[in-house]
């Protein structure tokens, strides 16, 4: 399709294959783990009372949300159920979001998912983007619980608009809606300063990790497993060598899933949860970056249904 190689792609990403959504929608991809969730969770479909989404790939463009999409397909009425945008940071913002609705008490059992179909807004005329993106979906269900080992000890999210340029899909919104000029220049699909976006992650995820250990008192080798945003190997590696974790702290998918934006990180620890690795009282380090710029960071600890 466009001029590049797999050499380069590998080289300069860590990517090496990618899945790609053919009939099923996003709210279809995020409804399936959505089940498997609630069902790890233990919990029925009814005592799920809120639903948040992260996603920047909606199965419609304003409305309704996708958060309403799987609500429908889940068959759960009469609970709130929106969408988070926040790119790739969208798994972050959604548990920060969880976190402060069931410590002040609104909500009990929230169902946050992480799910994209970038497929449908990537221009594979563009080699530039076109060959870091795929489709994917994780969820979690996050719950109150009286044991504080259980709790998430910190969730740090943030936001930059002056580099909202960098990453941007620059057309059919109401700055510039669809128009005949707006799907011929292809500004309907996702356009992205790459190197620069690449320093700035590189310095904003360096220091916001750093950051969220300090607060916390945690040091490097406490953290069980580092599950950072999937975007680039060379940038998840800067992380991980600027906190000197080892090899085997590392979670790494981007070779398996490419950049799958806010599905990144659920699917990551889904990885680990189906090989087995994951045990009760793991701590987890997650980090993202992404368009706005937005990023977060979060220290959870692994509390599964016993
Ligand atoms: N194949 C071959 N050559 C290519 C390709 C390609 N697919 N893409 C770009 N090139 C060329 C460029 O044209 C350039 O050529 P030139 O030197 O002749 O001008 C050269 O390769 C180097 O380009 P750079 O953009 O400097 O390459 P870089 O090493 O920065 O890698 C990449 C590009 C992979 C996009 C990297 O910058 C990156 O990962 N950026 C960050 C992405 C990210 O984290 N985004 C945030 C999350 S995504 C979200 O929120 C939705």
């Amino acid at each position: 399709m466009v001029d590049t190689s797999d050499e380069w792609i590998i080289k300069r990403t860590g990517i090496k294959t990618r899945h790609i959504a053919q009939n099923e929608t996003t709210s279809d991809m995020g409804t399936k783990a959505a089940l498997q969730a609630i069902e790890r969770s233990g919990l029925a479909k009814d005592d799920i009372d809120m639903i948040v989404c992260a996603t920047i790939s909606p199965d419609y463009f304003c409305m309704p949300s996708t958060a309403c999409m799987i609500a429908k397909k889940l068959g759960i009425s009469n609970v709130p159920a929106f969408d988070i945008s926040a790119a790739c940071t969208g798994f972050i913002y959604a548990l920060a979001t969880a976190k402060a609705f069931i410590e002040s008490k609104m909500a009990k059992n929230v169902l946050i998912v992480g799910t994209e179909r970038l497929s449908a807004i990537v221009d594979y005329t563009d080699r530039t983007t076109c060959i870091l993106f795929g489709d994917g979906a994780g969820a979690a269900v996050v719950s109150a619980s009286e044991k504080k080992e259980e709790a998430i000890m910190d969730v740090h999210i943030c936001a930059d608009g002056k580099y909202h340029d960098y990453l941007i899909t620059p057309g059919c919104g109401t700055n510039k809606p669809c128009s005949e000029e707006v799907l011929k220049e292809r500004e309907c699909f996702i356009h992205m300063k790459g190197n620069e976006t690449f320093k700035v992650a590189v310095k904003t995820l360096t220091n916001d990790v750093v950051d969220i250990l300090a607060k916390n008192g945690i040091d490097s080798d406490d953290i069980s497993y580092f599950v950072p945003h999937q975007a680039n190997y060379r940038i998840l590696n800067a992380v991980a060598s600027a906190l000197k974790l080892k090899k085997e702290q590392v979670v790494v998918t981007v070779d398996k899933y490419g950049n799958t934006s806010s599905a990144s990180i659920p699917m990551a620890i889904n990885d680990l949860y189906e090989s087995n690795k994951l045990s009760k009282g793991d701590l987890l380090l997650l980090d993202a970056f992404g368009g706005g710029f937005t990023w977060g960071s979060a220290l959870v600890p692994f509390a599964p249904h016993s």
